[in-house]
């Protein structure tokens, strides 16, 4: 008897980026920006005191964040932050906000915000102007997919970002669509038919 395919794959319309290239980026990416924080800590006049905090933003930085530390063979703390732009079956931003506490202890520290996608750039904007405002000793925003600049609607860029891809919605690799499809391993887009299916099941 022929199994039936599971709704996570059976949705994918096309896969953008498999997962081999993801983790061959994931790995070029970790040494960068490992490579660059230690020539920072070996500035500091005494570098053990020197801190590094990766900050990755809930929930679809996870994935990549996971991955990403794991190319990182140095000491860091990690901090979370939940900021919320595209609840629900949202496709398009409604504006970032901070759901929680931002971490309160930055000043004099080596930050690197991390999140799956910069779009619009609401999400970056709104939390590296509260990691500013503390007075860290650098602020670094790393990015796993970069929508292009005519998205955005906030002046930023990352300083790290693994691939540019077109203005679609996509999936996969810690990002969703209502709460799903963060399990897939590689970023794809759906097909129409899943969303509109998720939509009637509302
Ligand atoms: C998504 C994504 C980024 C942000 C990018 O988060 O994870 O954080 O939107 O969009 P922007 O550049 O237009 O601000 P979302 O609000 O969907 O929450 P999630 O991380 O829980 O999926």
């Amino acid at each position: 008897m022929a199994t039936k395919e599971p709704p996570l794959f059976r949705d994918i319309d096309r896969v953008l980026i498999d997962r081999e290239a993801i983790a061959a980026r994931v790995r070029a990416m970790g040494a960068e920006v490992a490579a660059d924080l230690q020539r920072a800590i070996d500035r500091h006049h005494d570098p053990a005191d020197a801190q590094v905090v990766l900050i990755p933003i809930l929930t679809g930085a996870l994935v990549f964040t996971a991955d990403l530390i794991r190319q990182m063979p140095m000491m860091l703390c990690l901090r979370v932050v939940a900021v919320s732009s595209y609840p629900g079956r949202s496709m398009a931003s409604k504006g970032a906000k901070i759901a929680g506490e931002l971490p309160q202890d930055l000043a004099g520290k080596h930050v690197v915000i991390v999140d799956d996608i910069l779009d619009t750039g609401q999400t970056l904007a709104v939390v590296k102007r509260l990691i500013q405002e503390q007075g860290p000793a650098s602020v670094r925003i790393c990015v796993l997919l970069r929508k292009p600049e005519s998205c955005r609607k906030e002046r930023i860029d990352a300083d790290y970002s693994g691939f540019d891809i077109p203005d679609e919605f996509v999936v996969g690799y810690g990002l969703d669509y209502d709460g799903f499809y963060r399990n897939y391993p590689q970023i794809a887009v759906l097909r129409a038919a899943a969303t509109s299916a998720l939509e009637s099941r509302a």
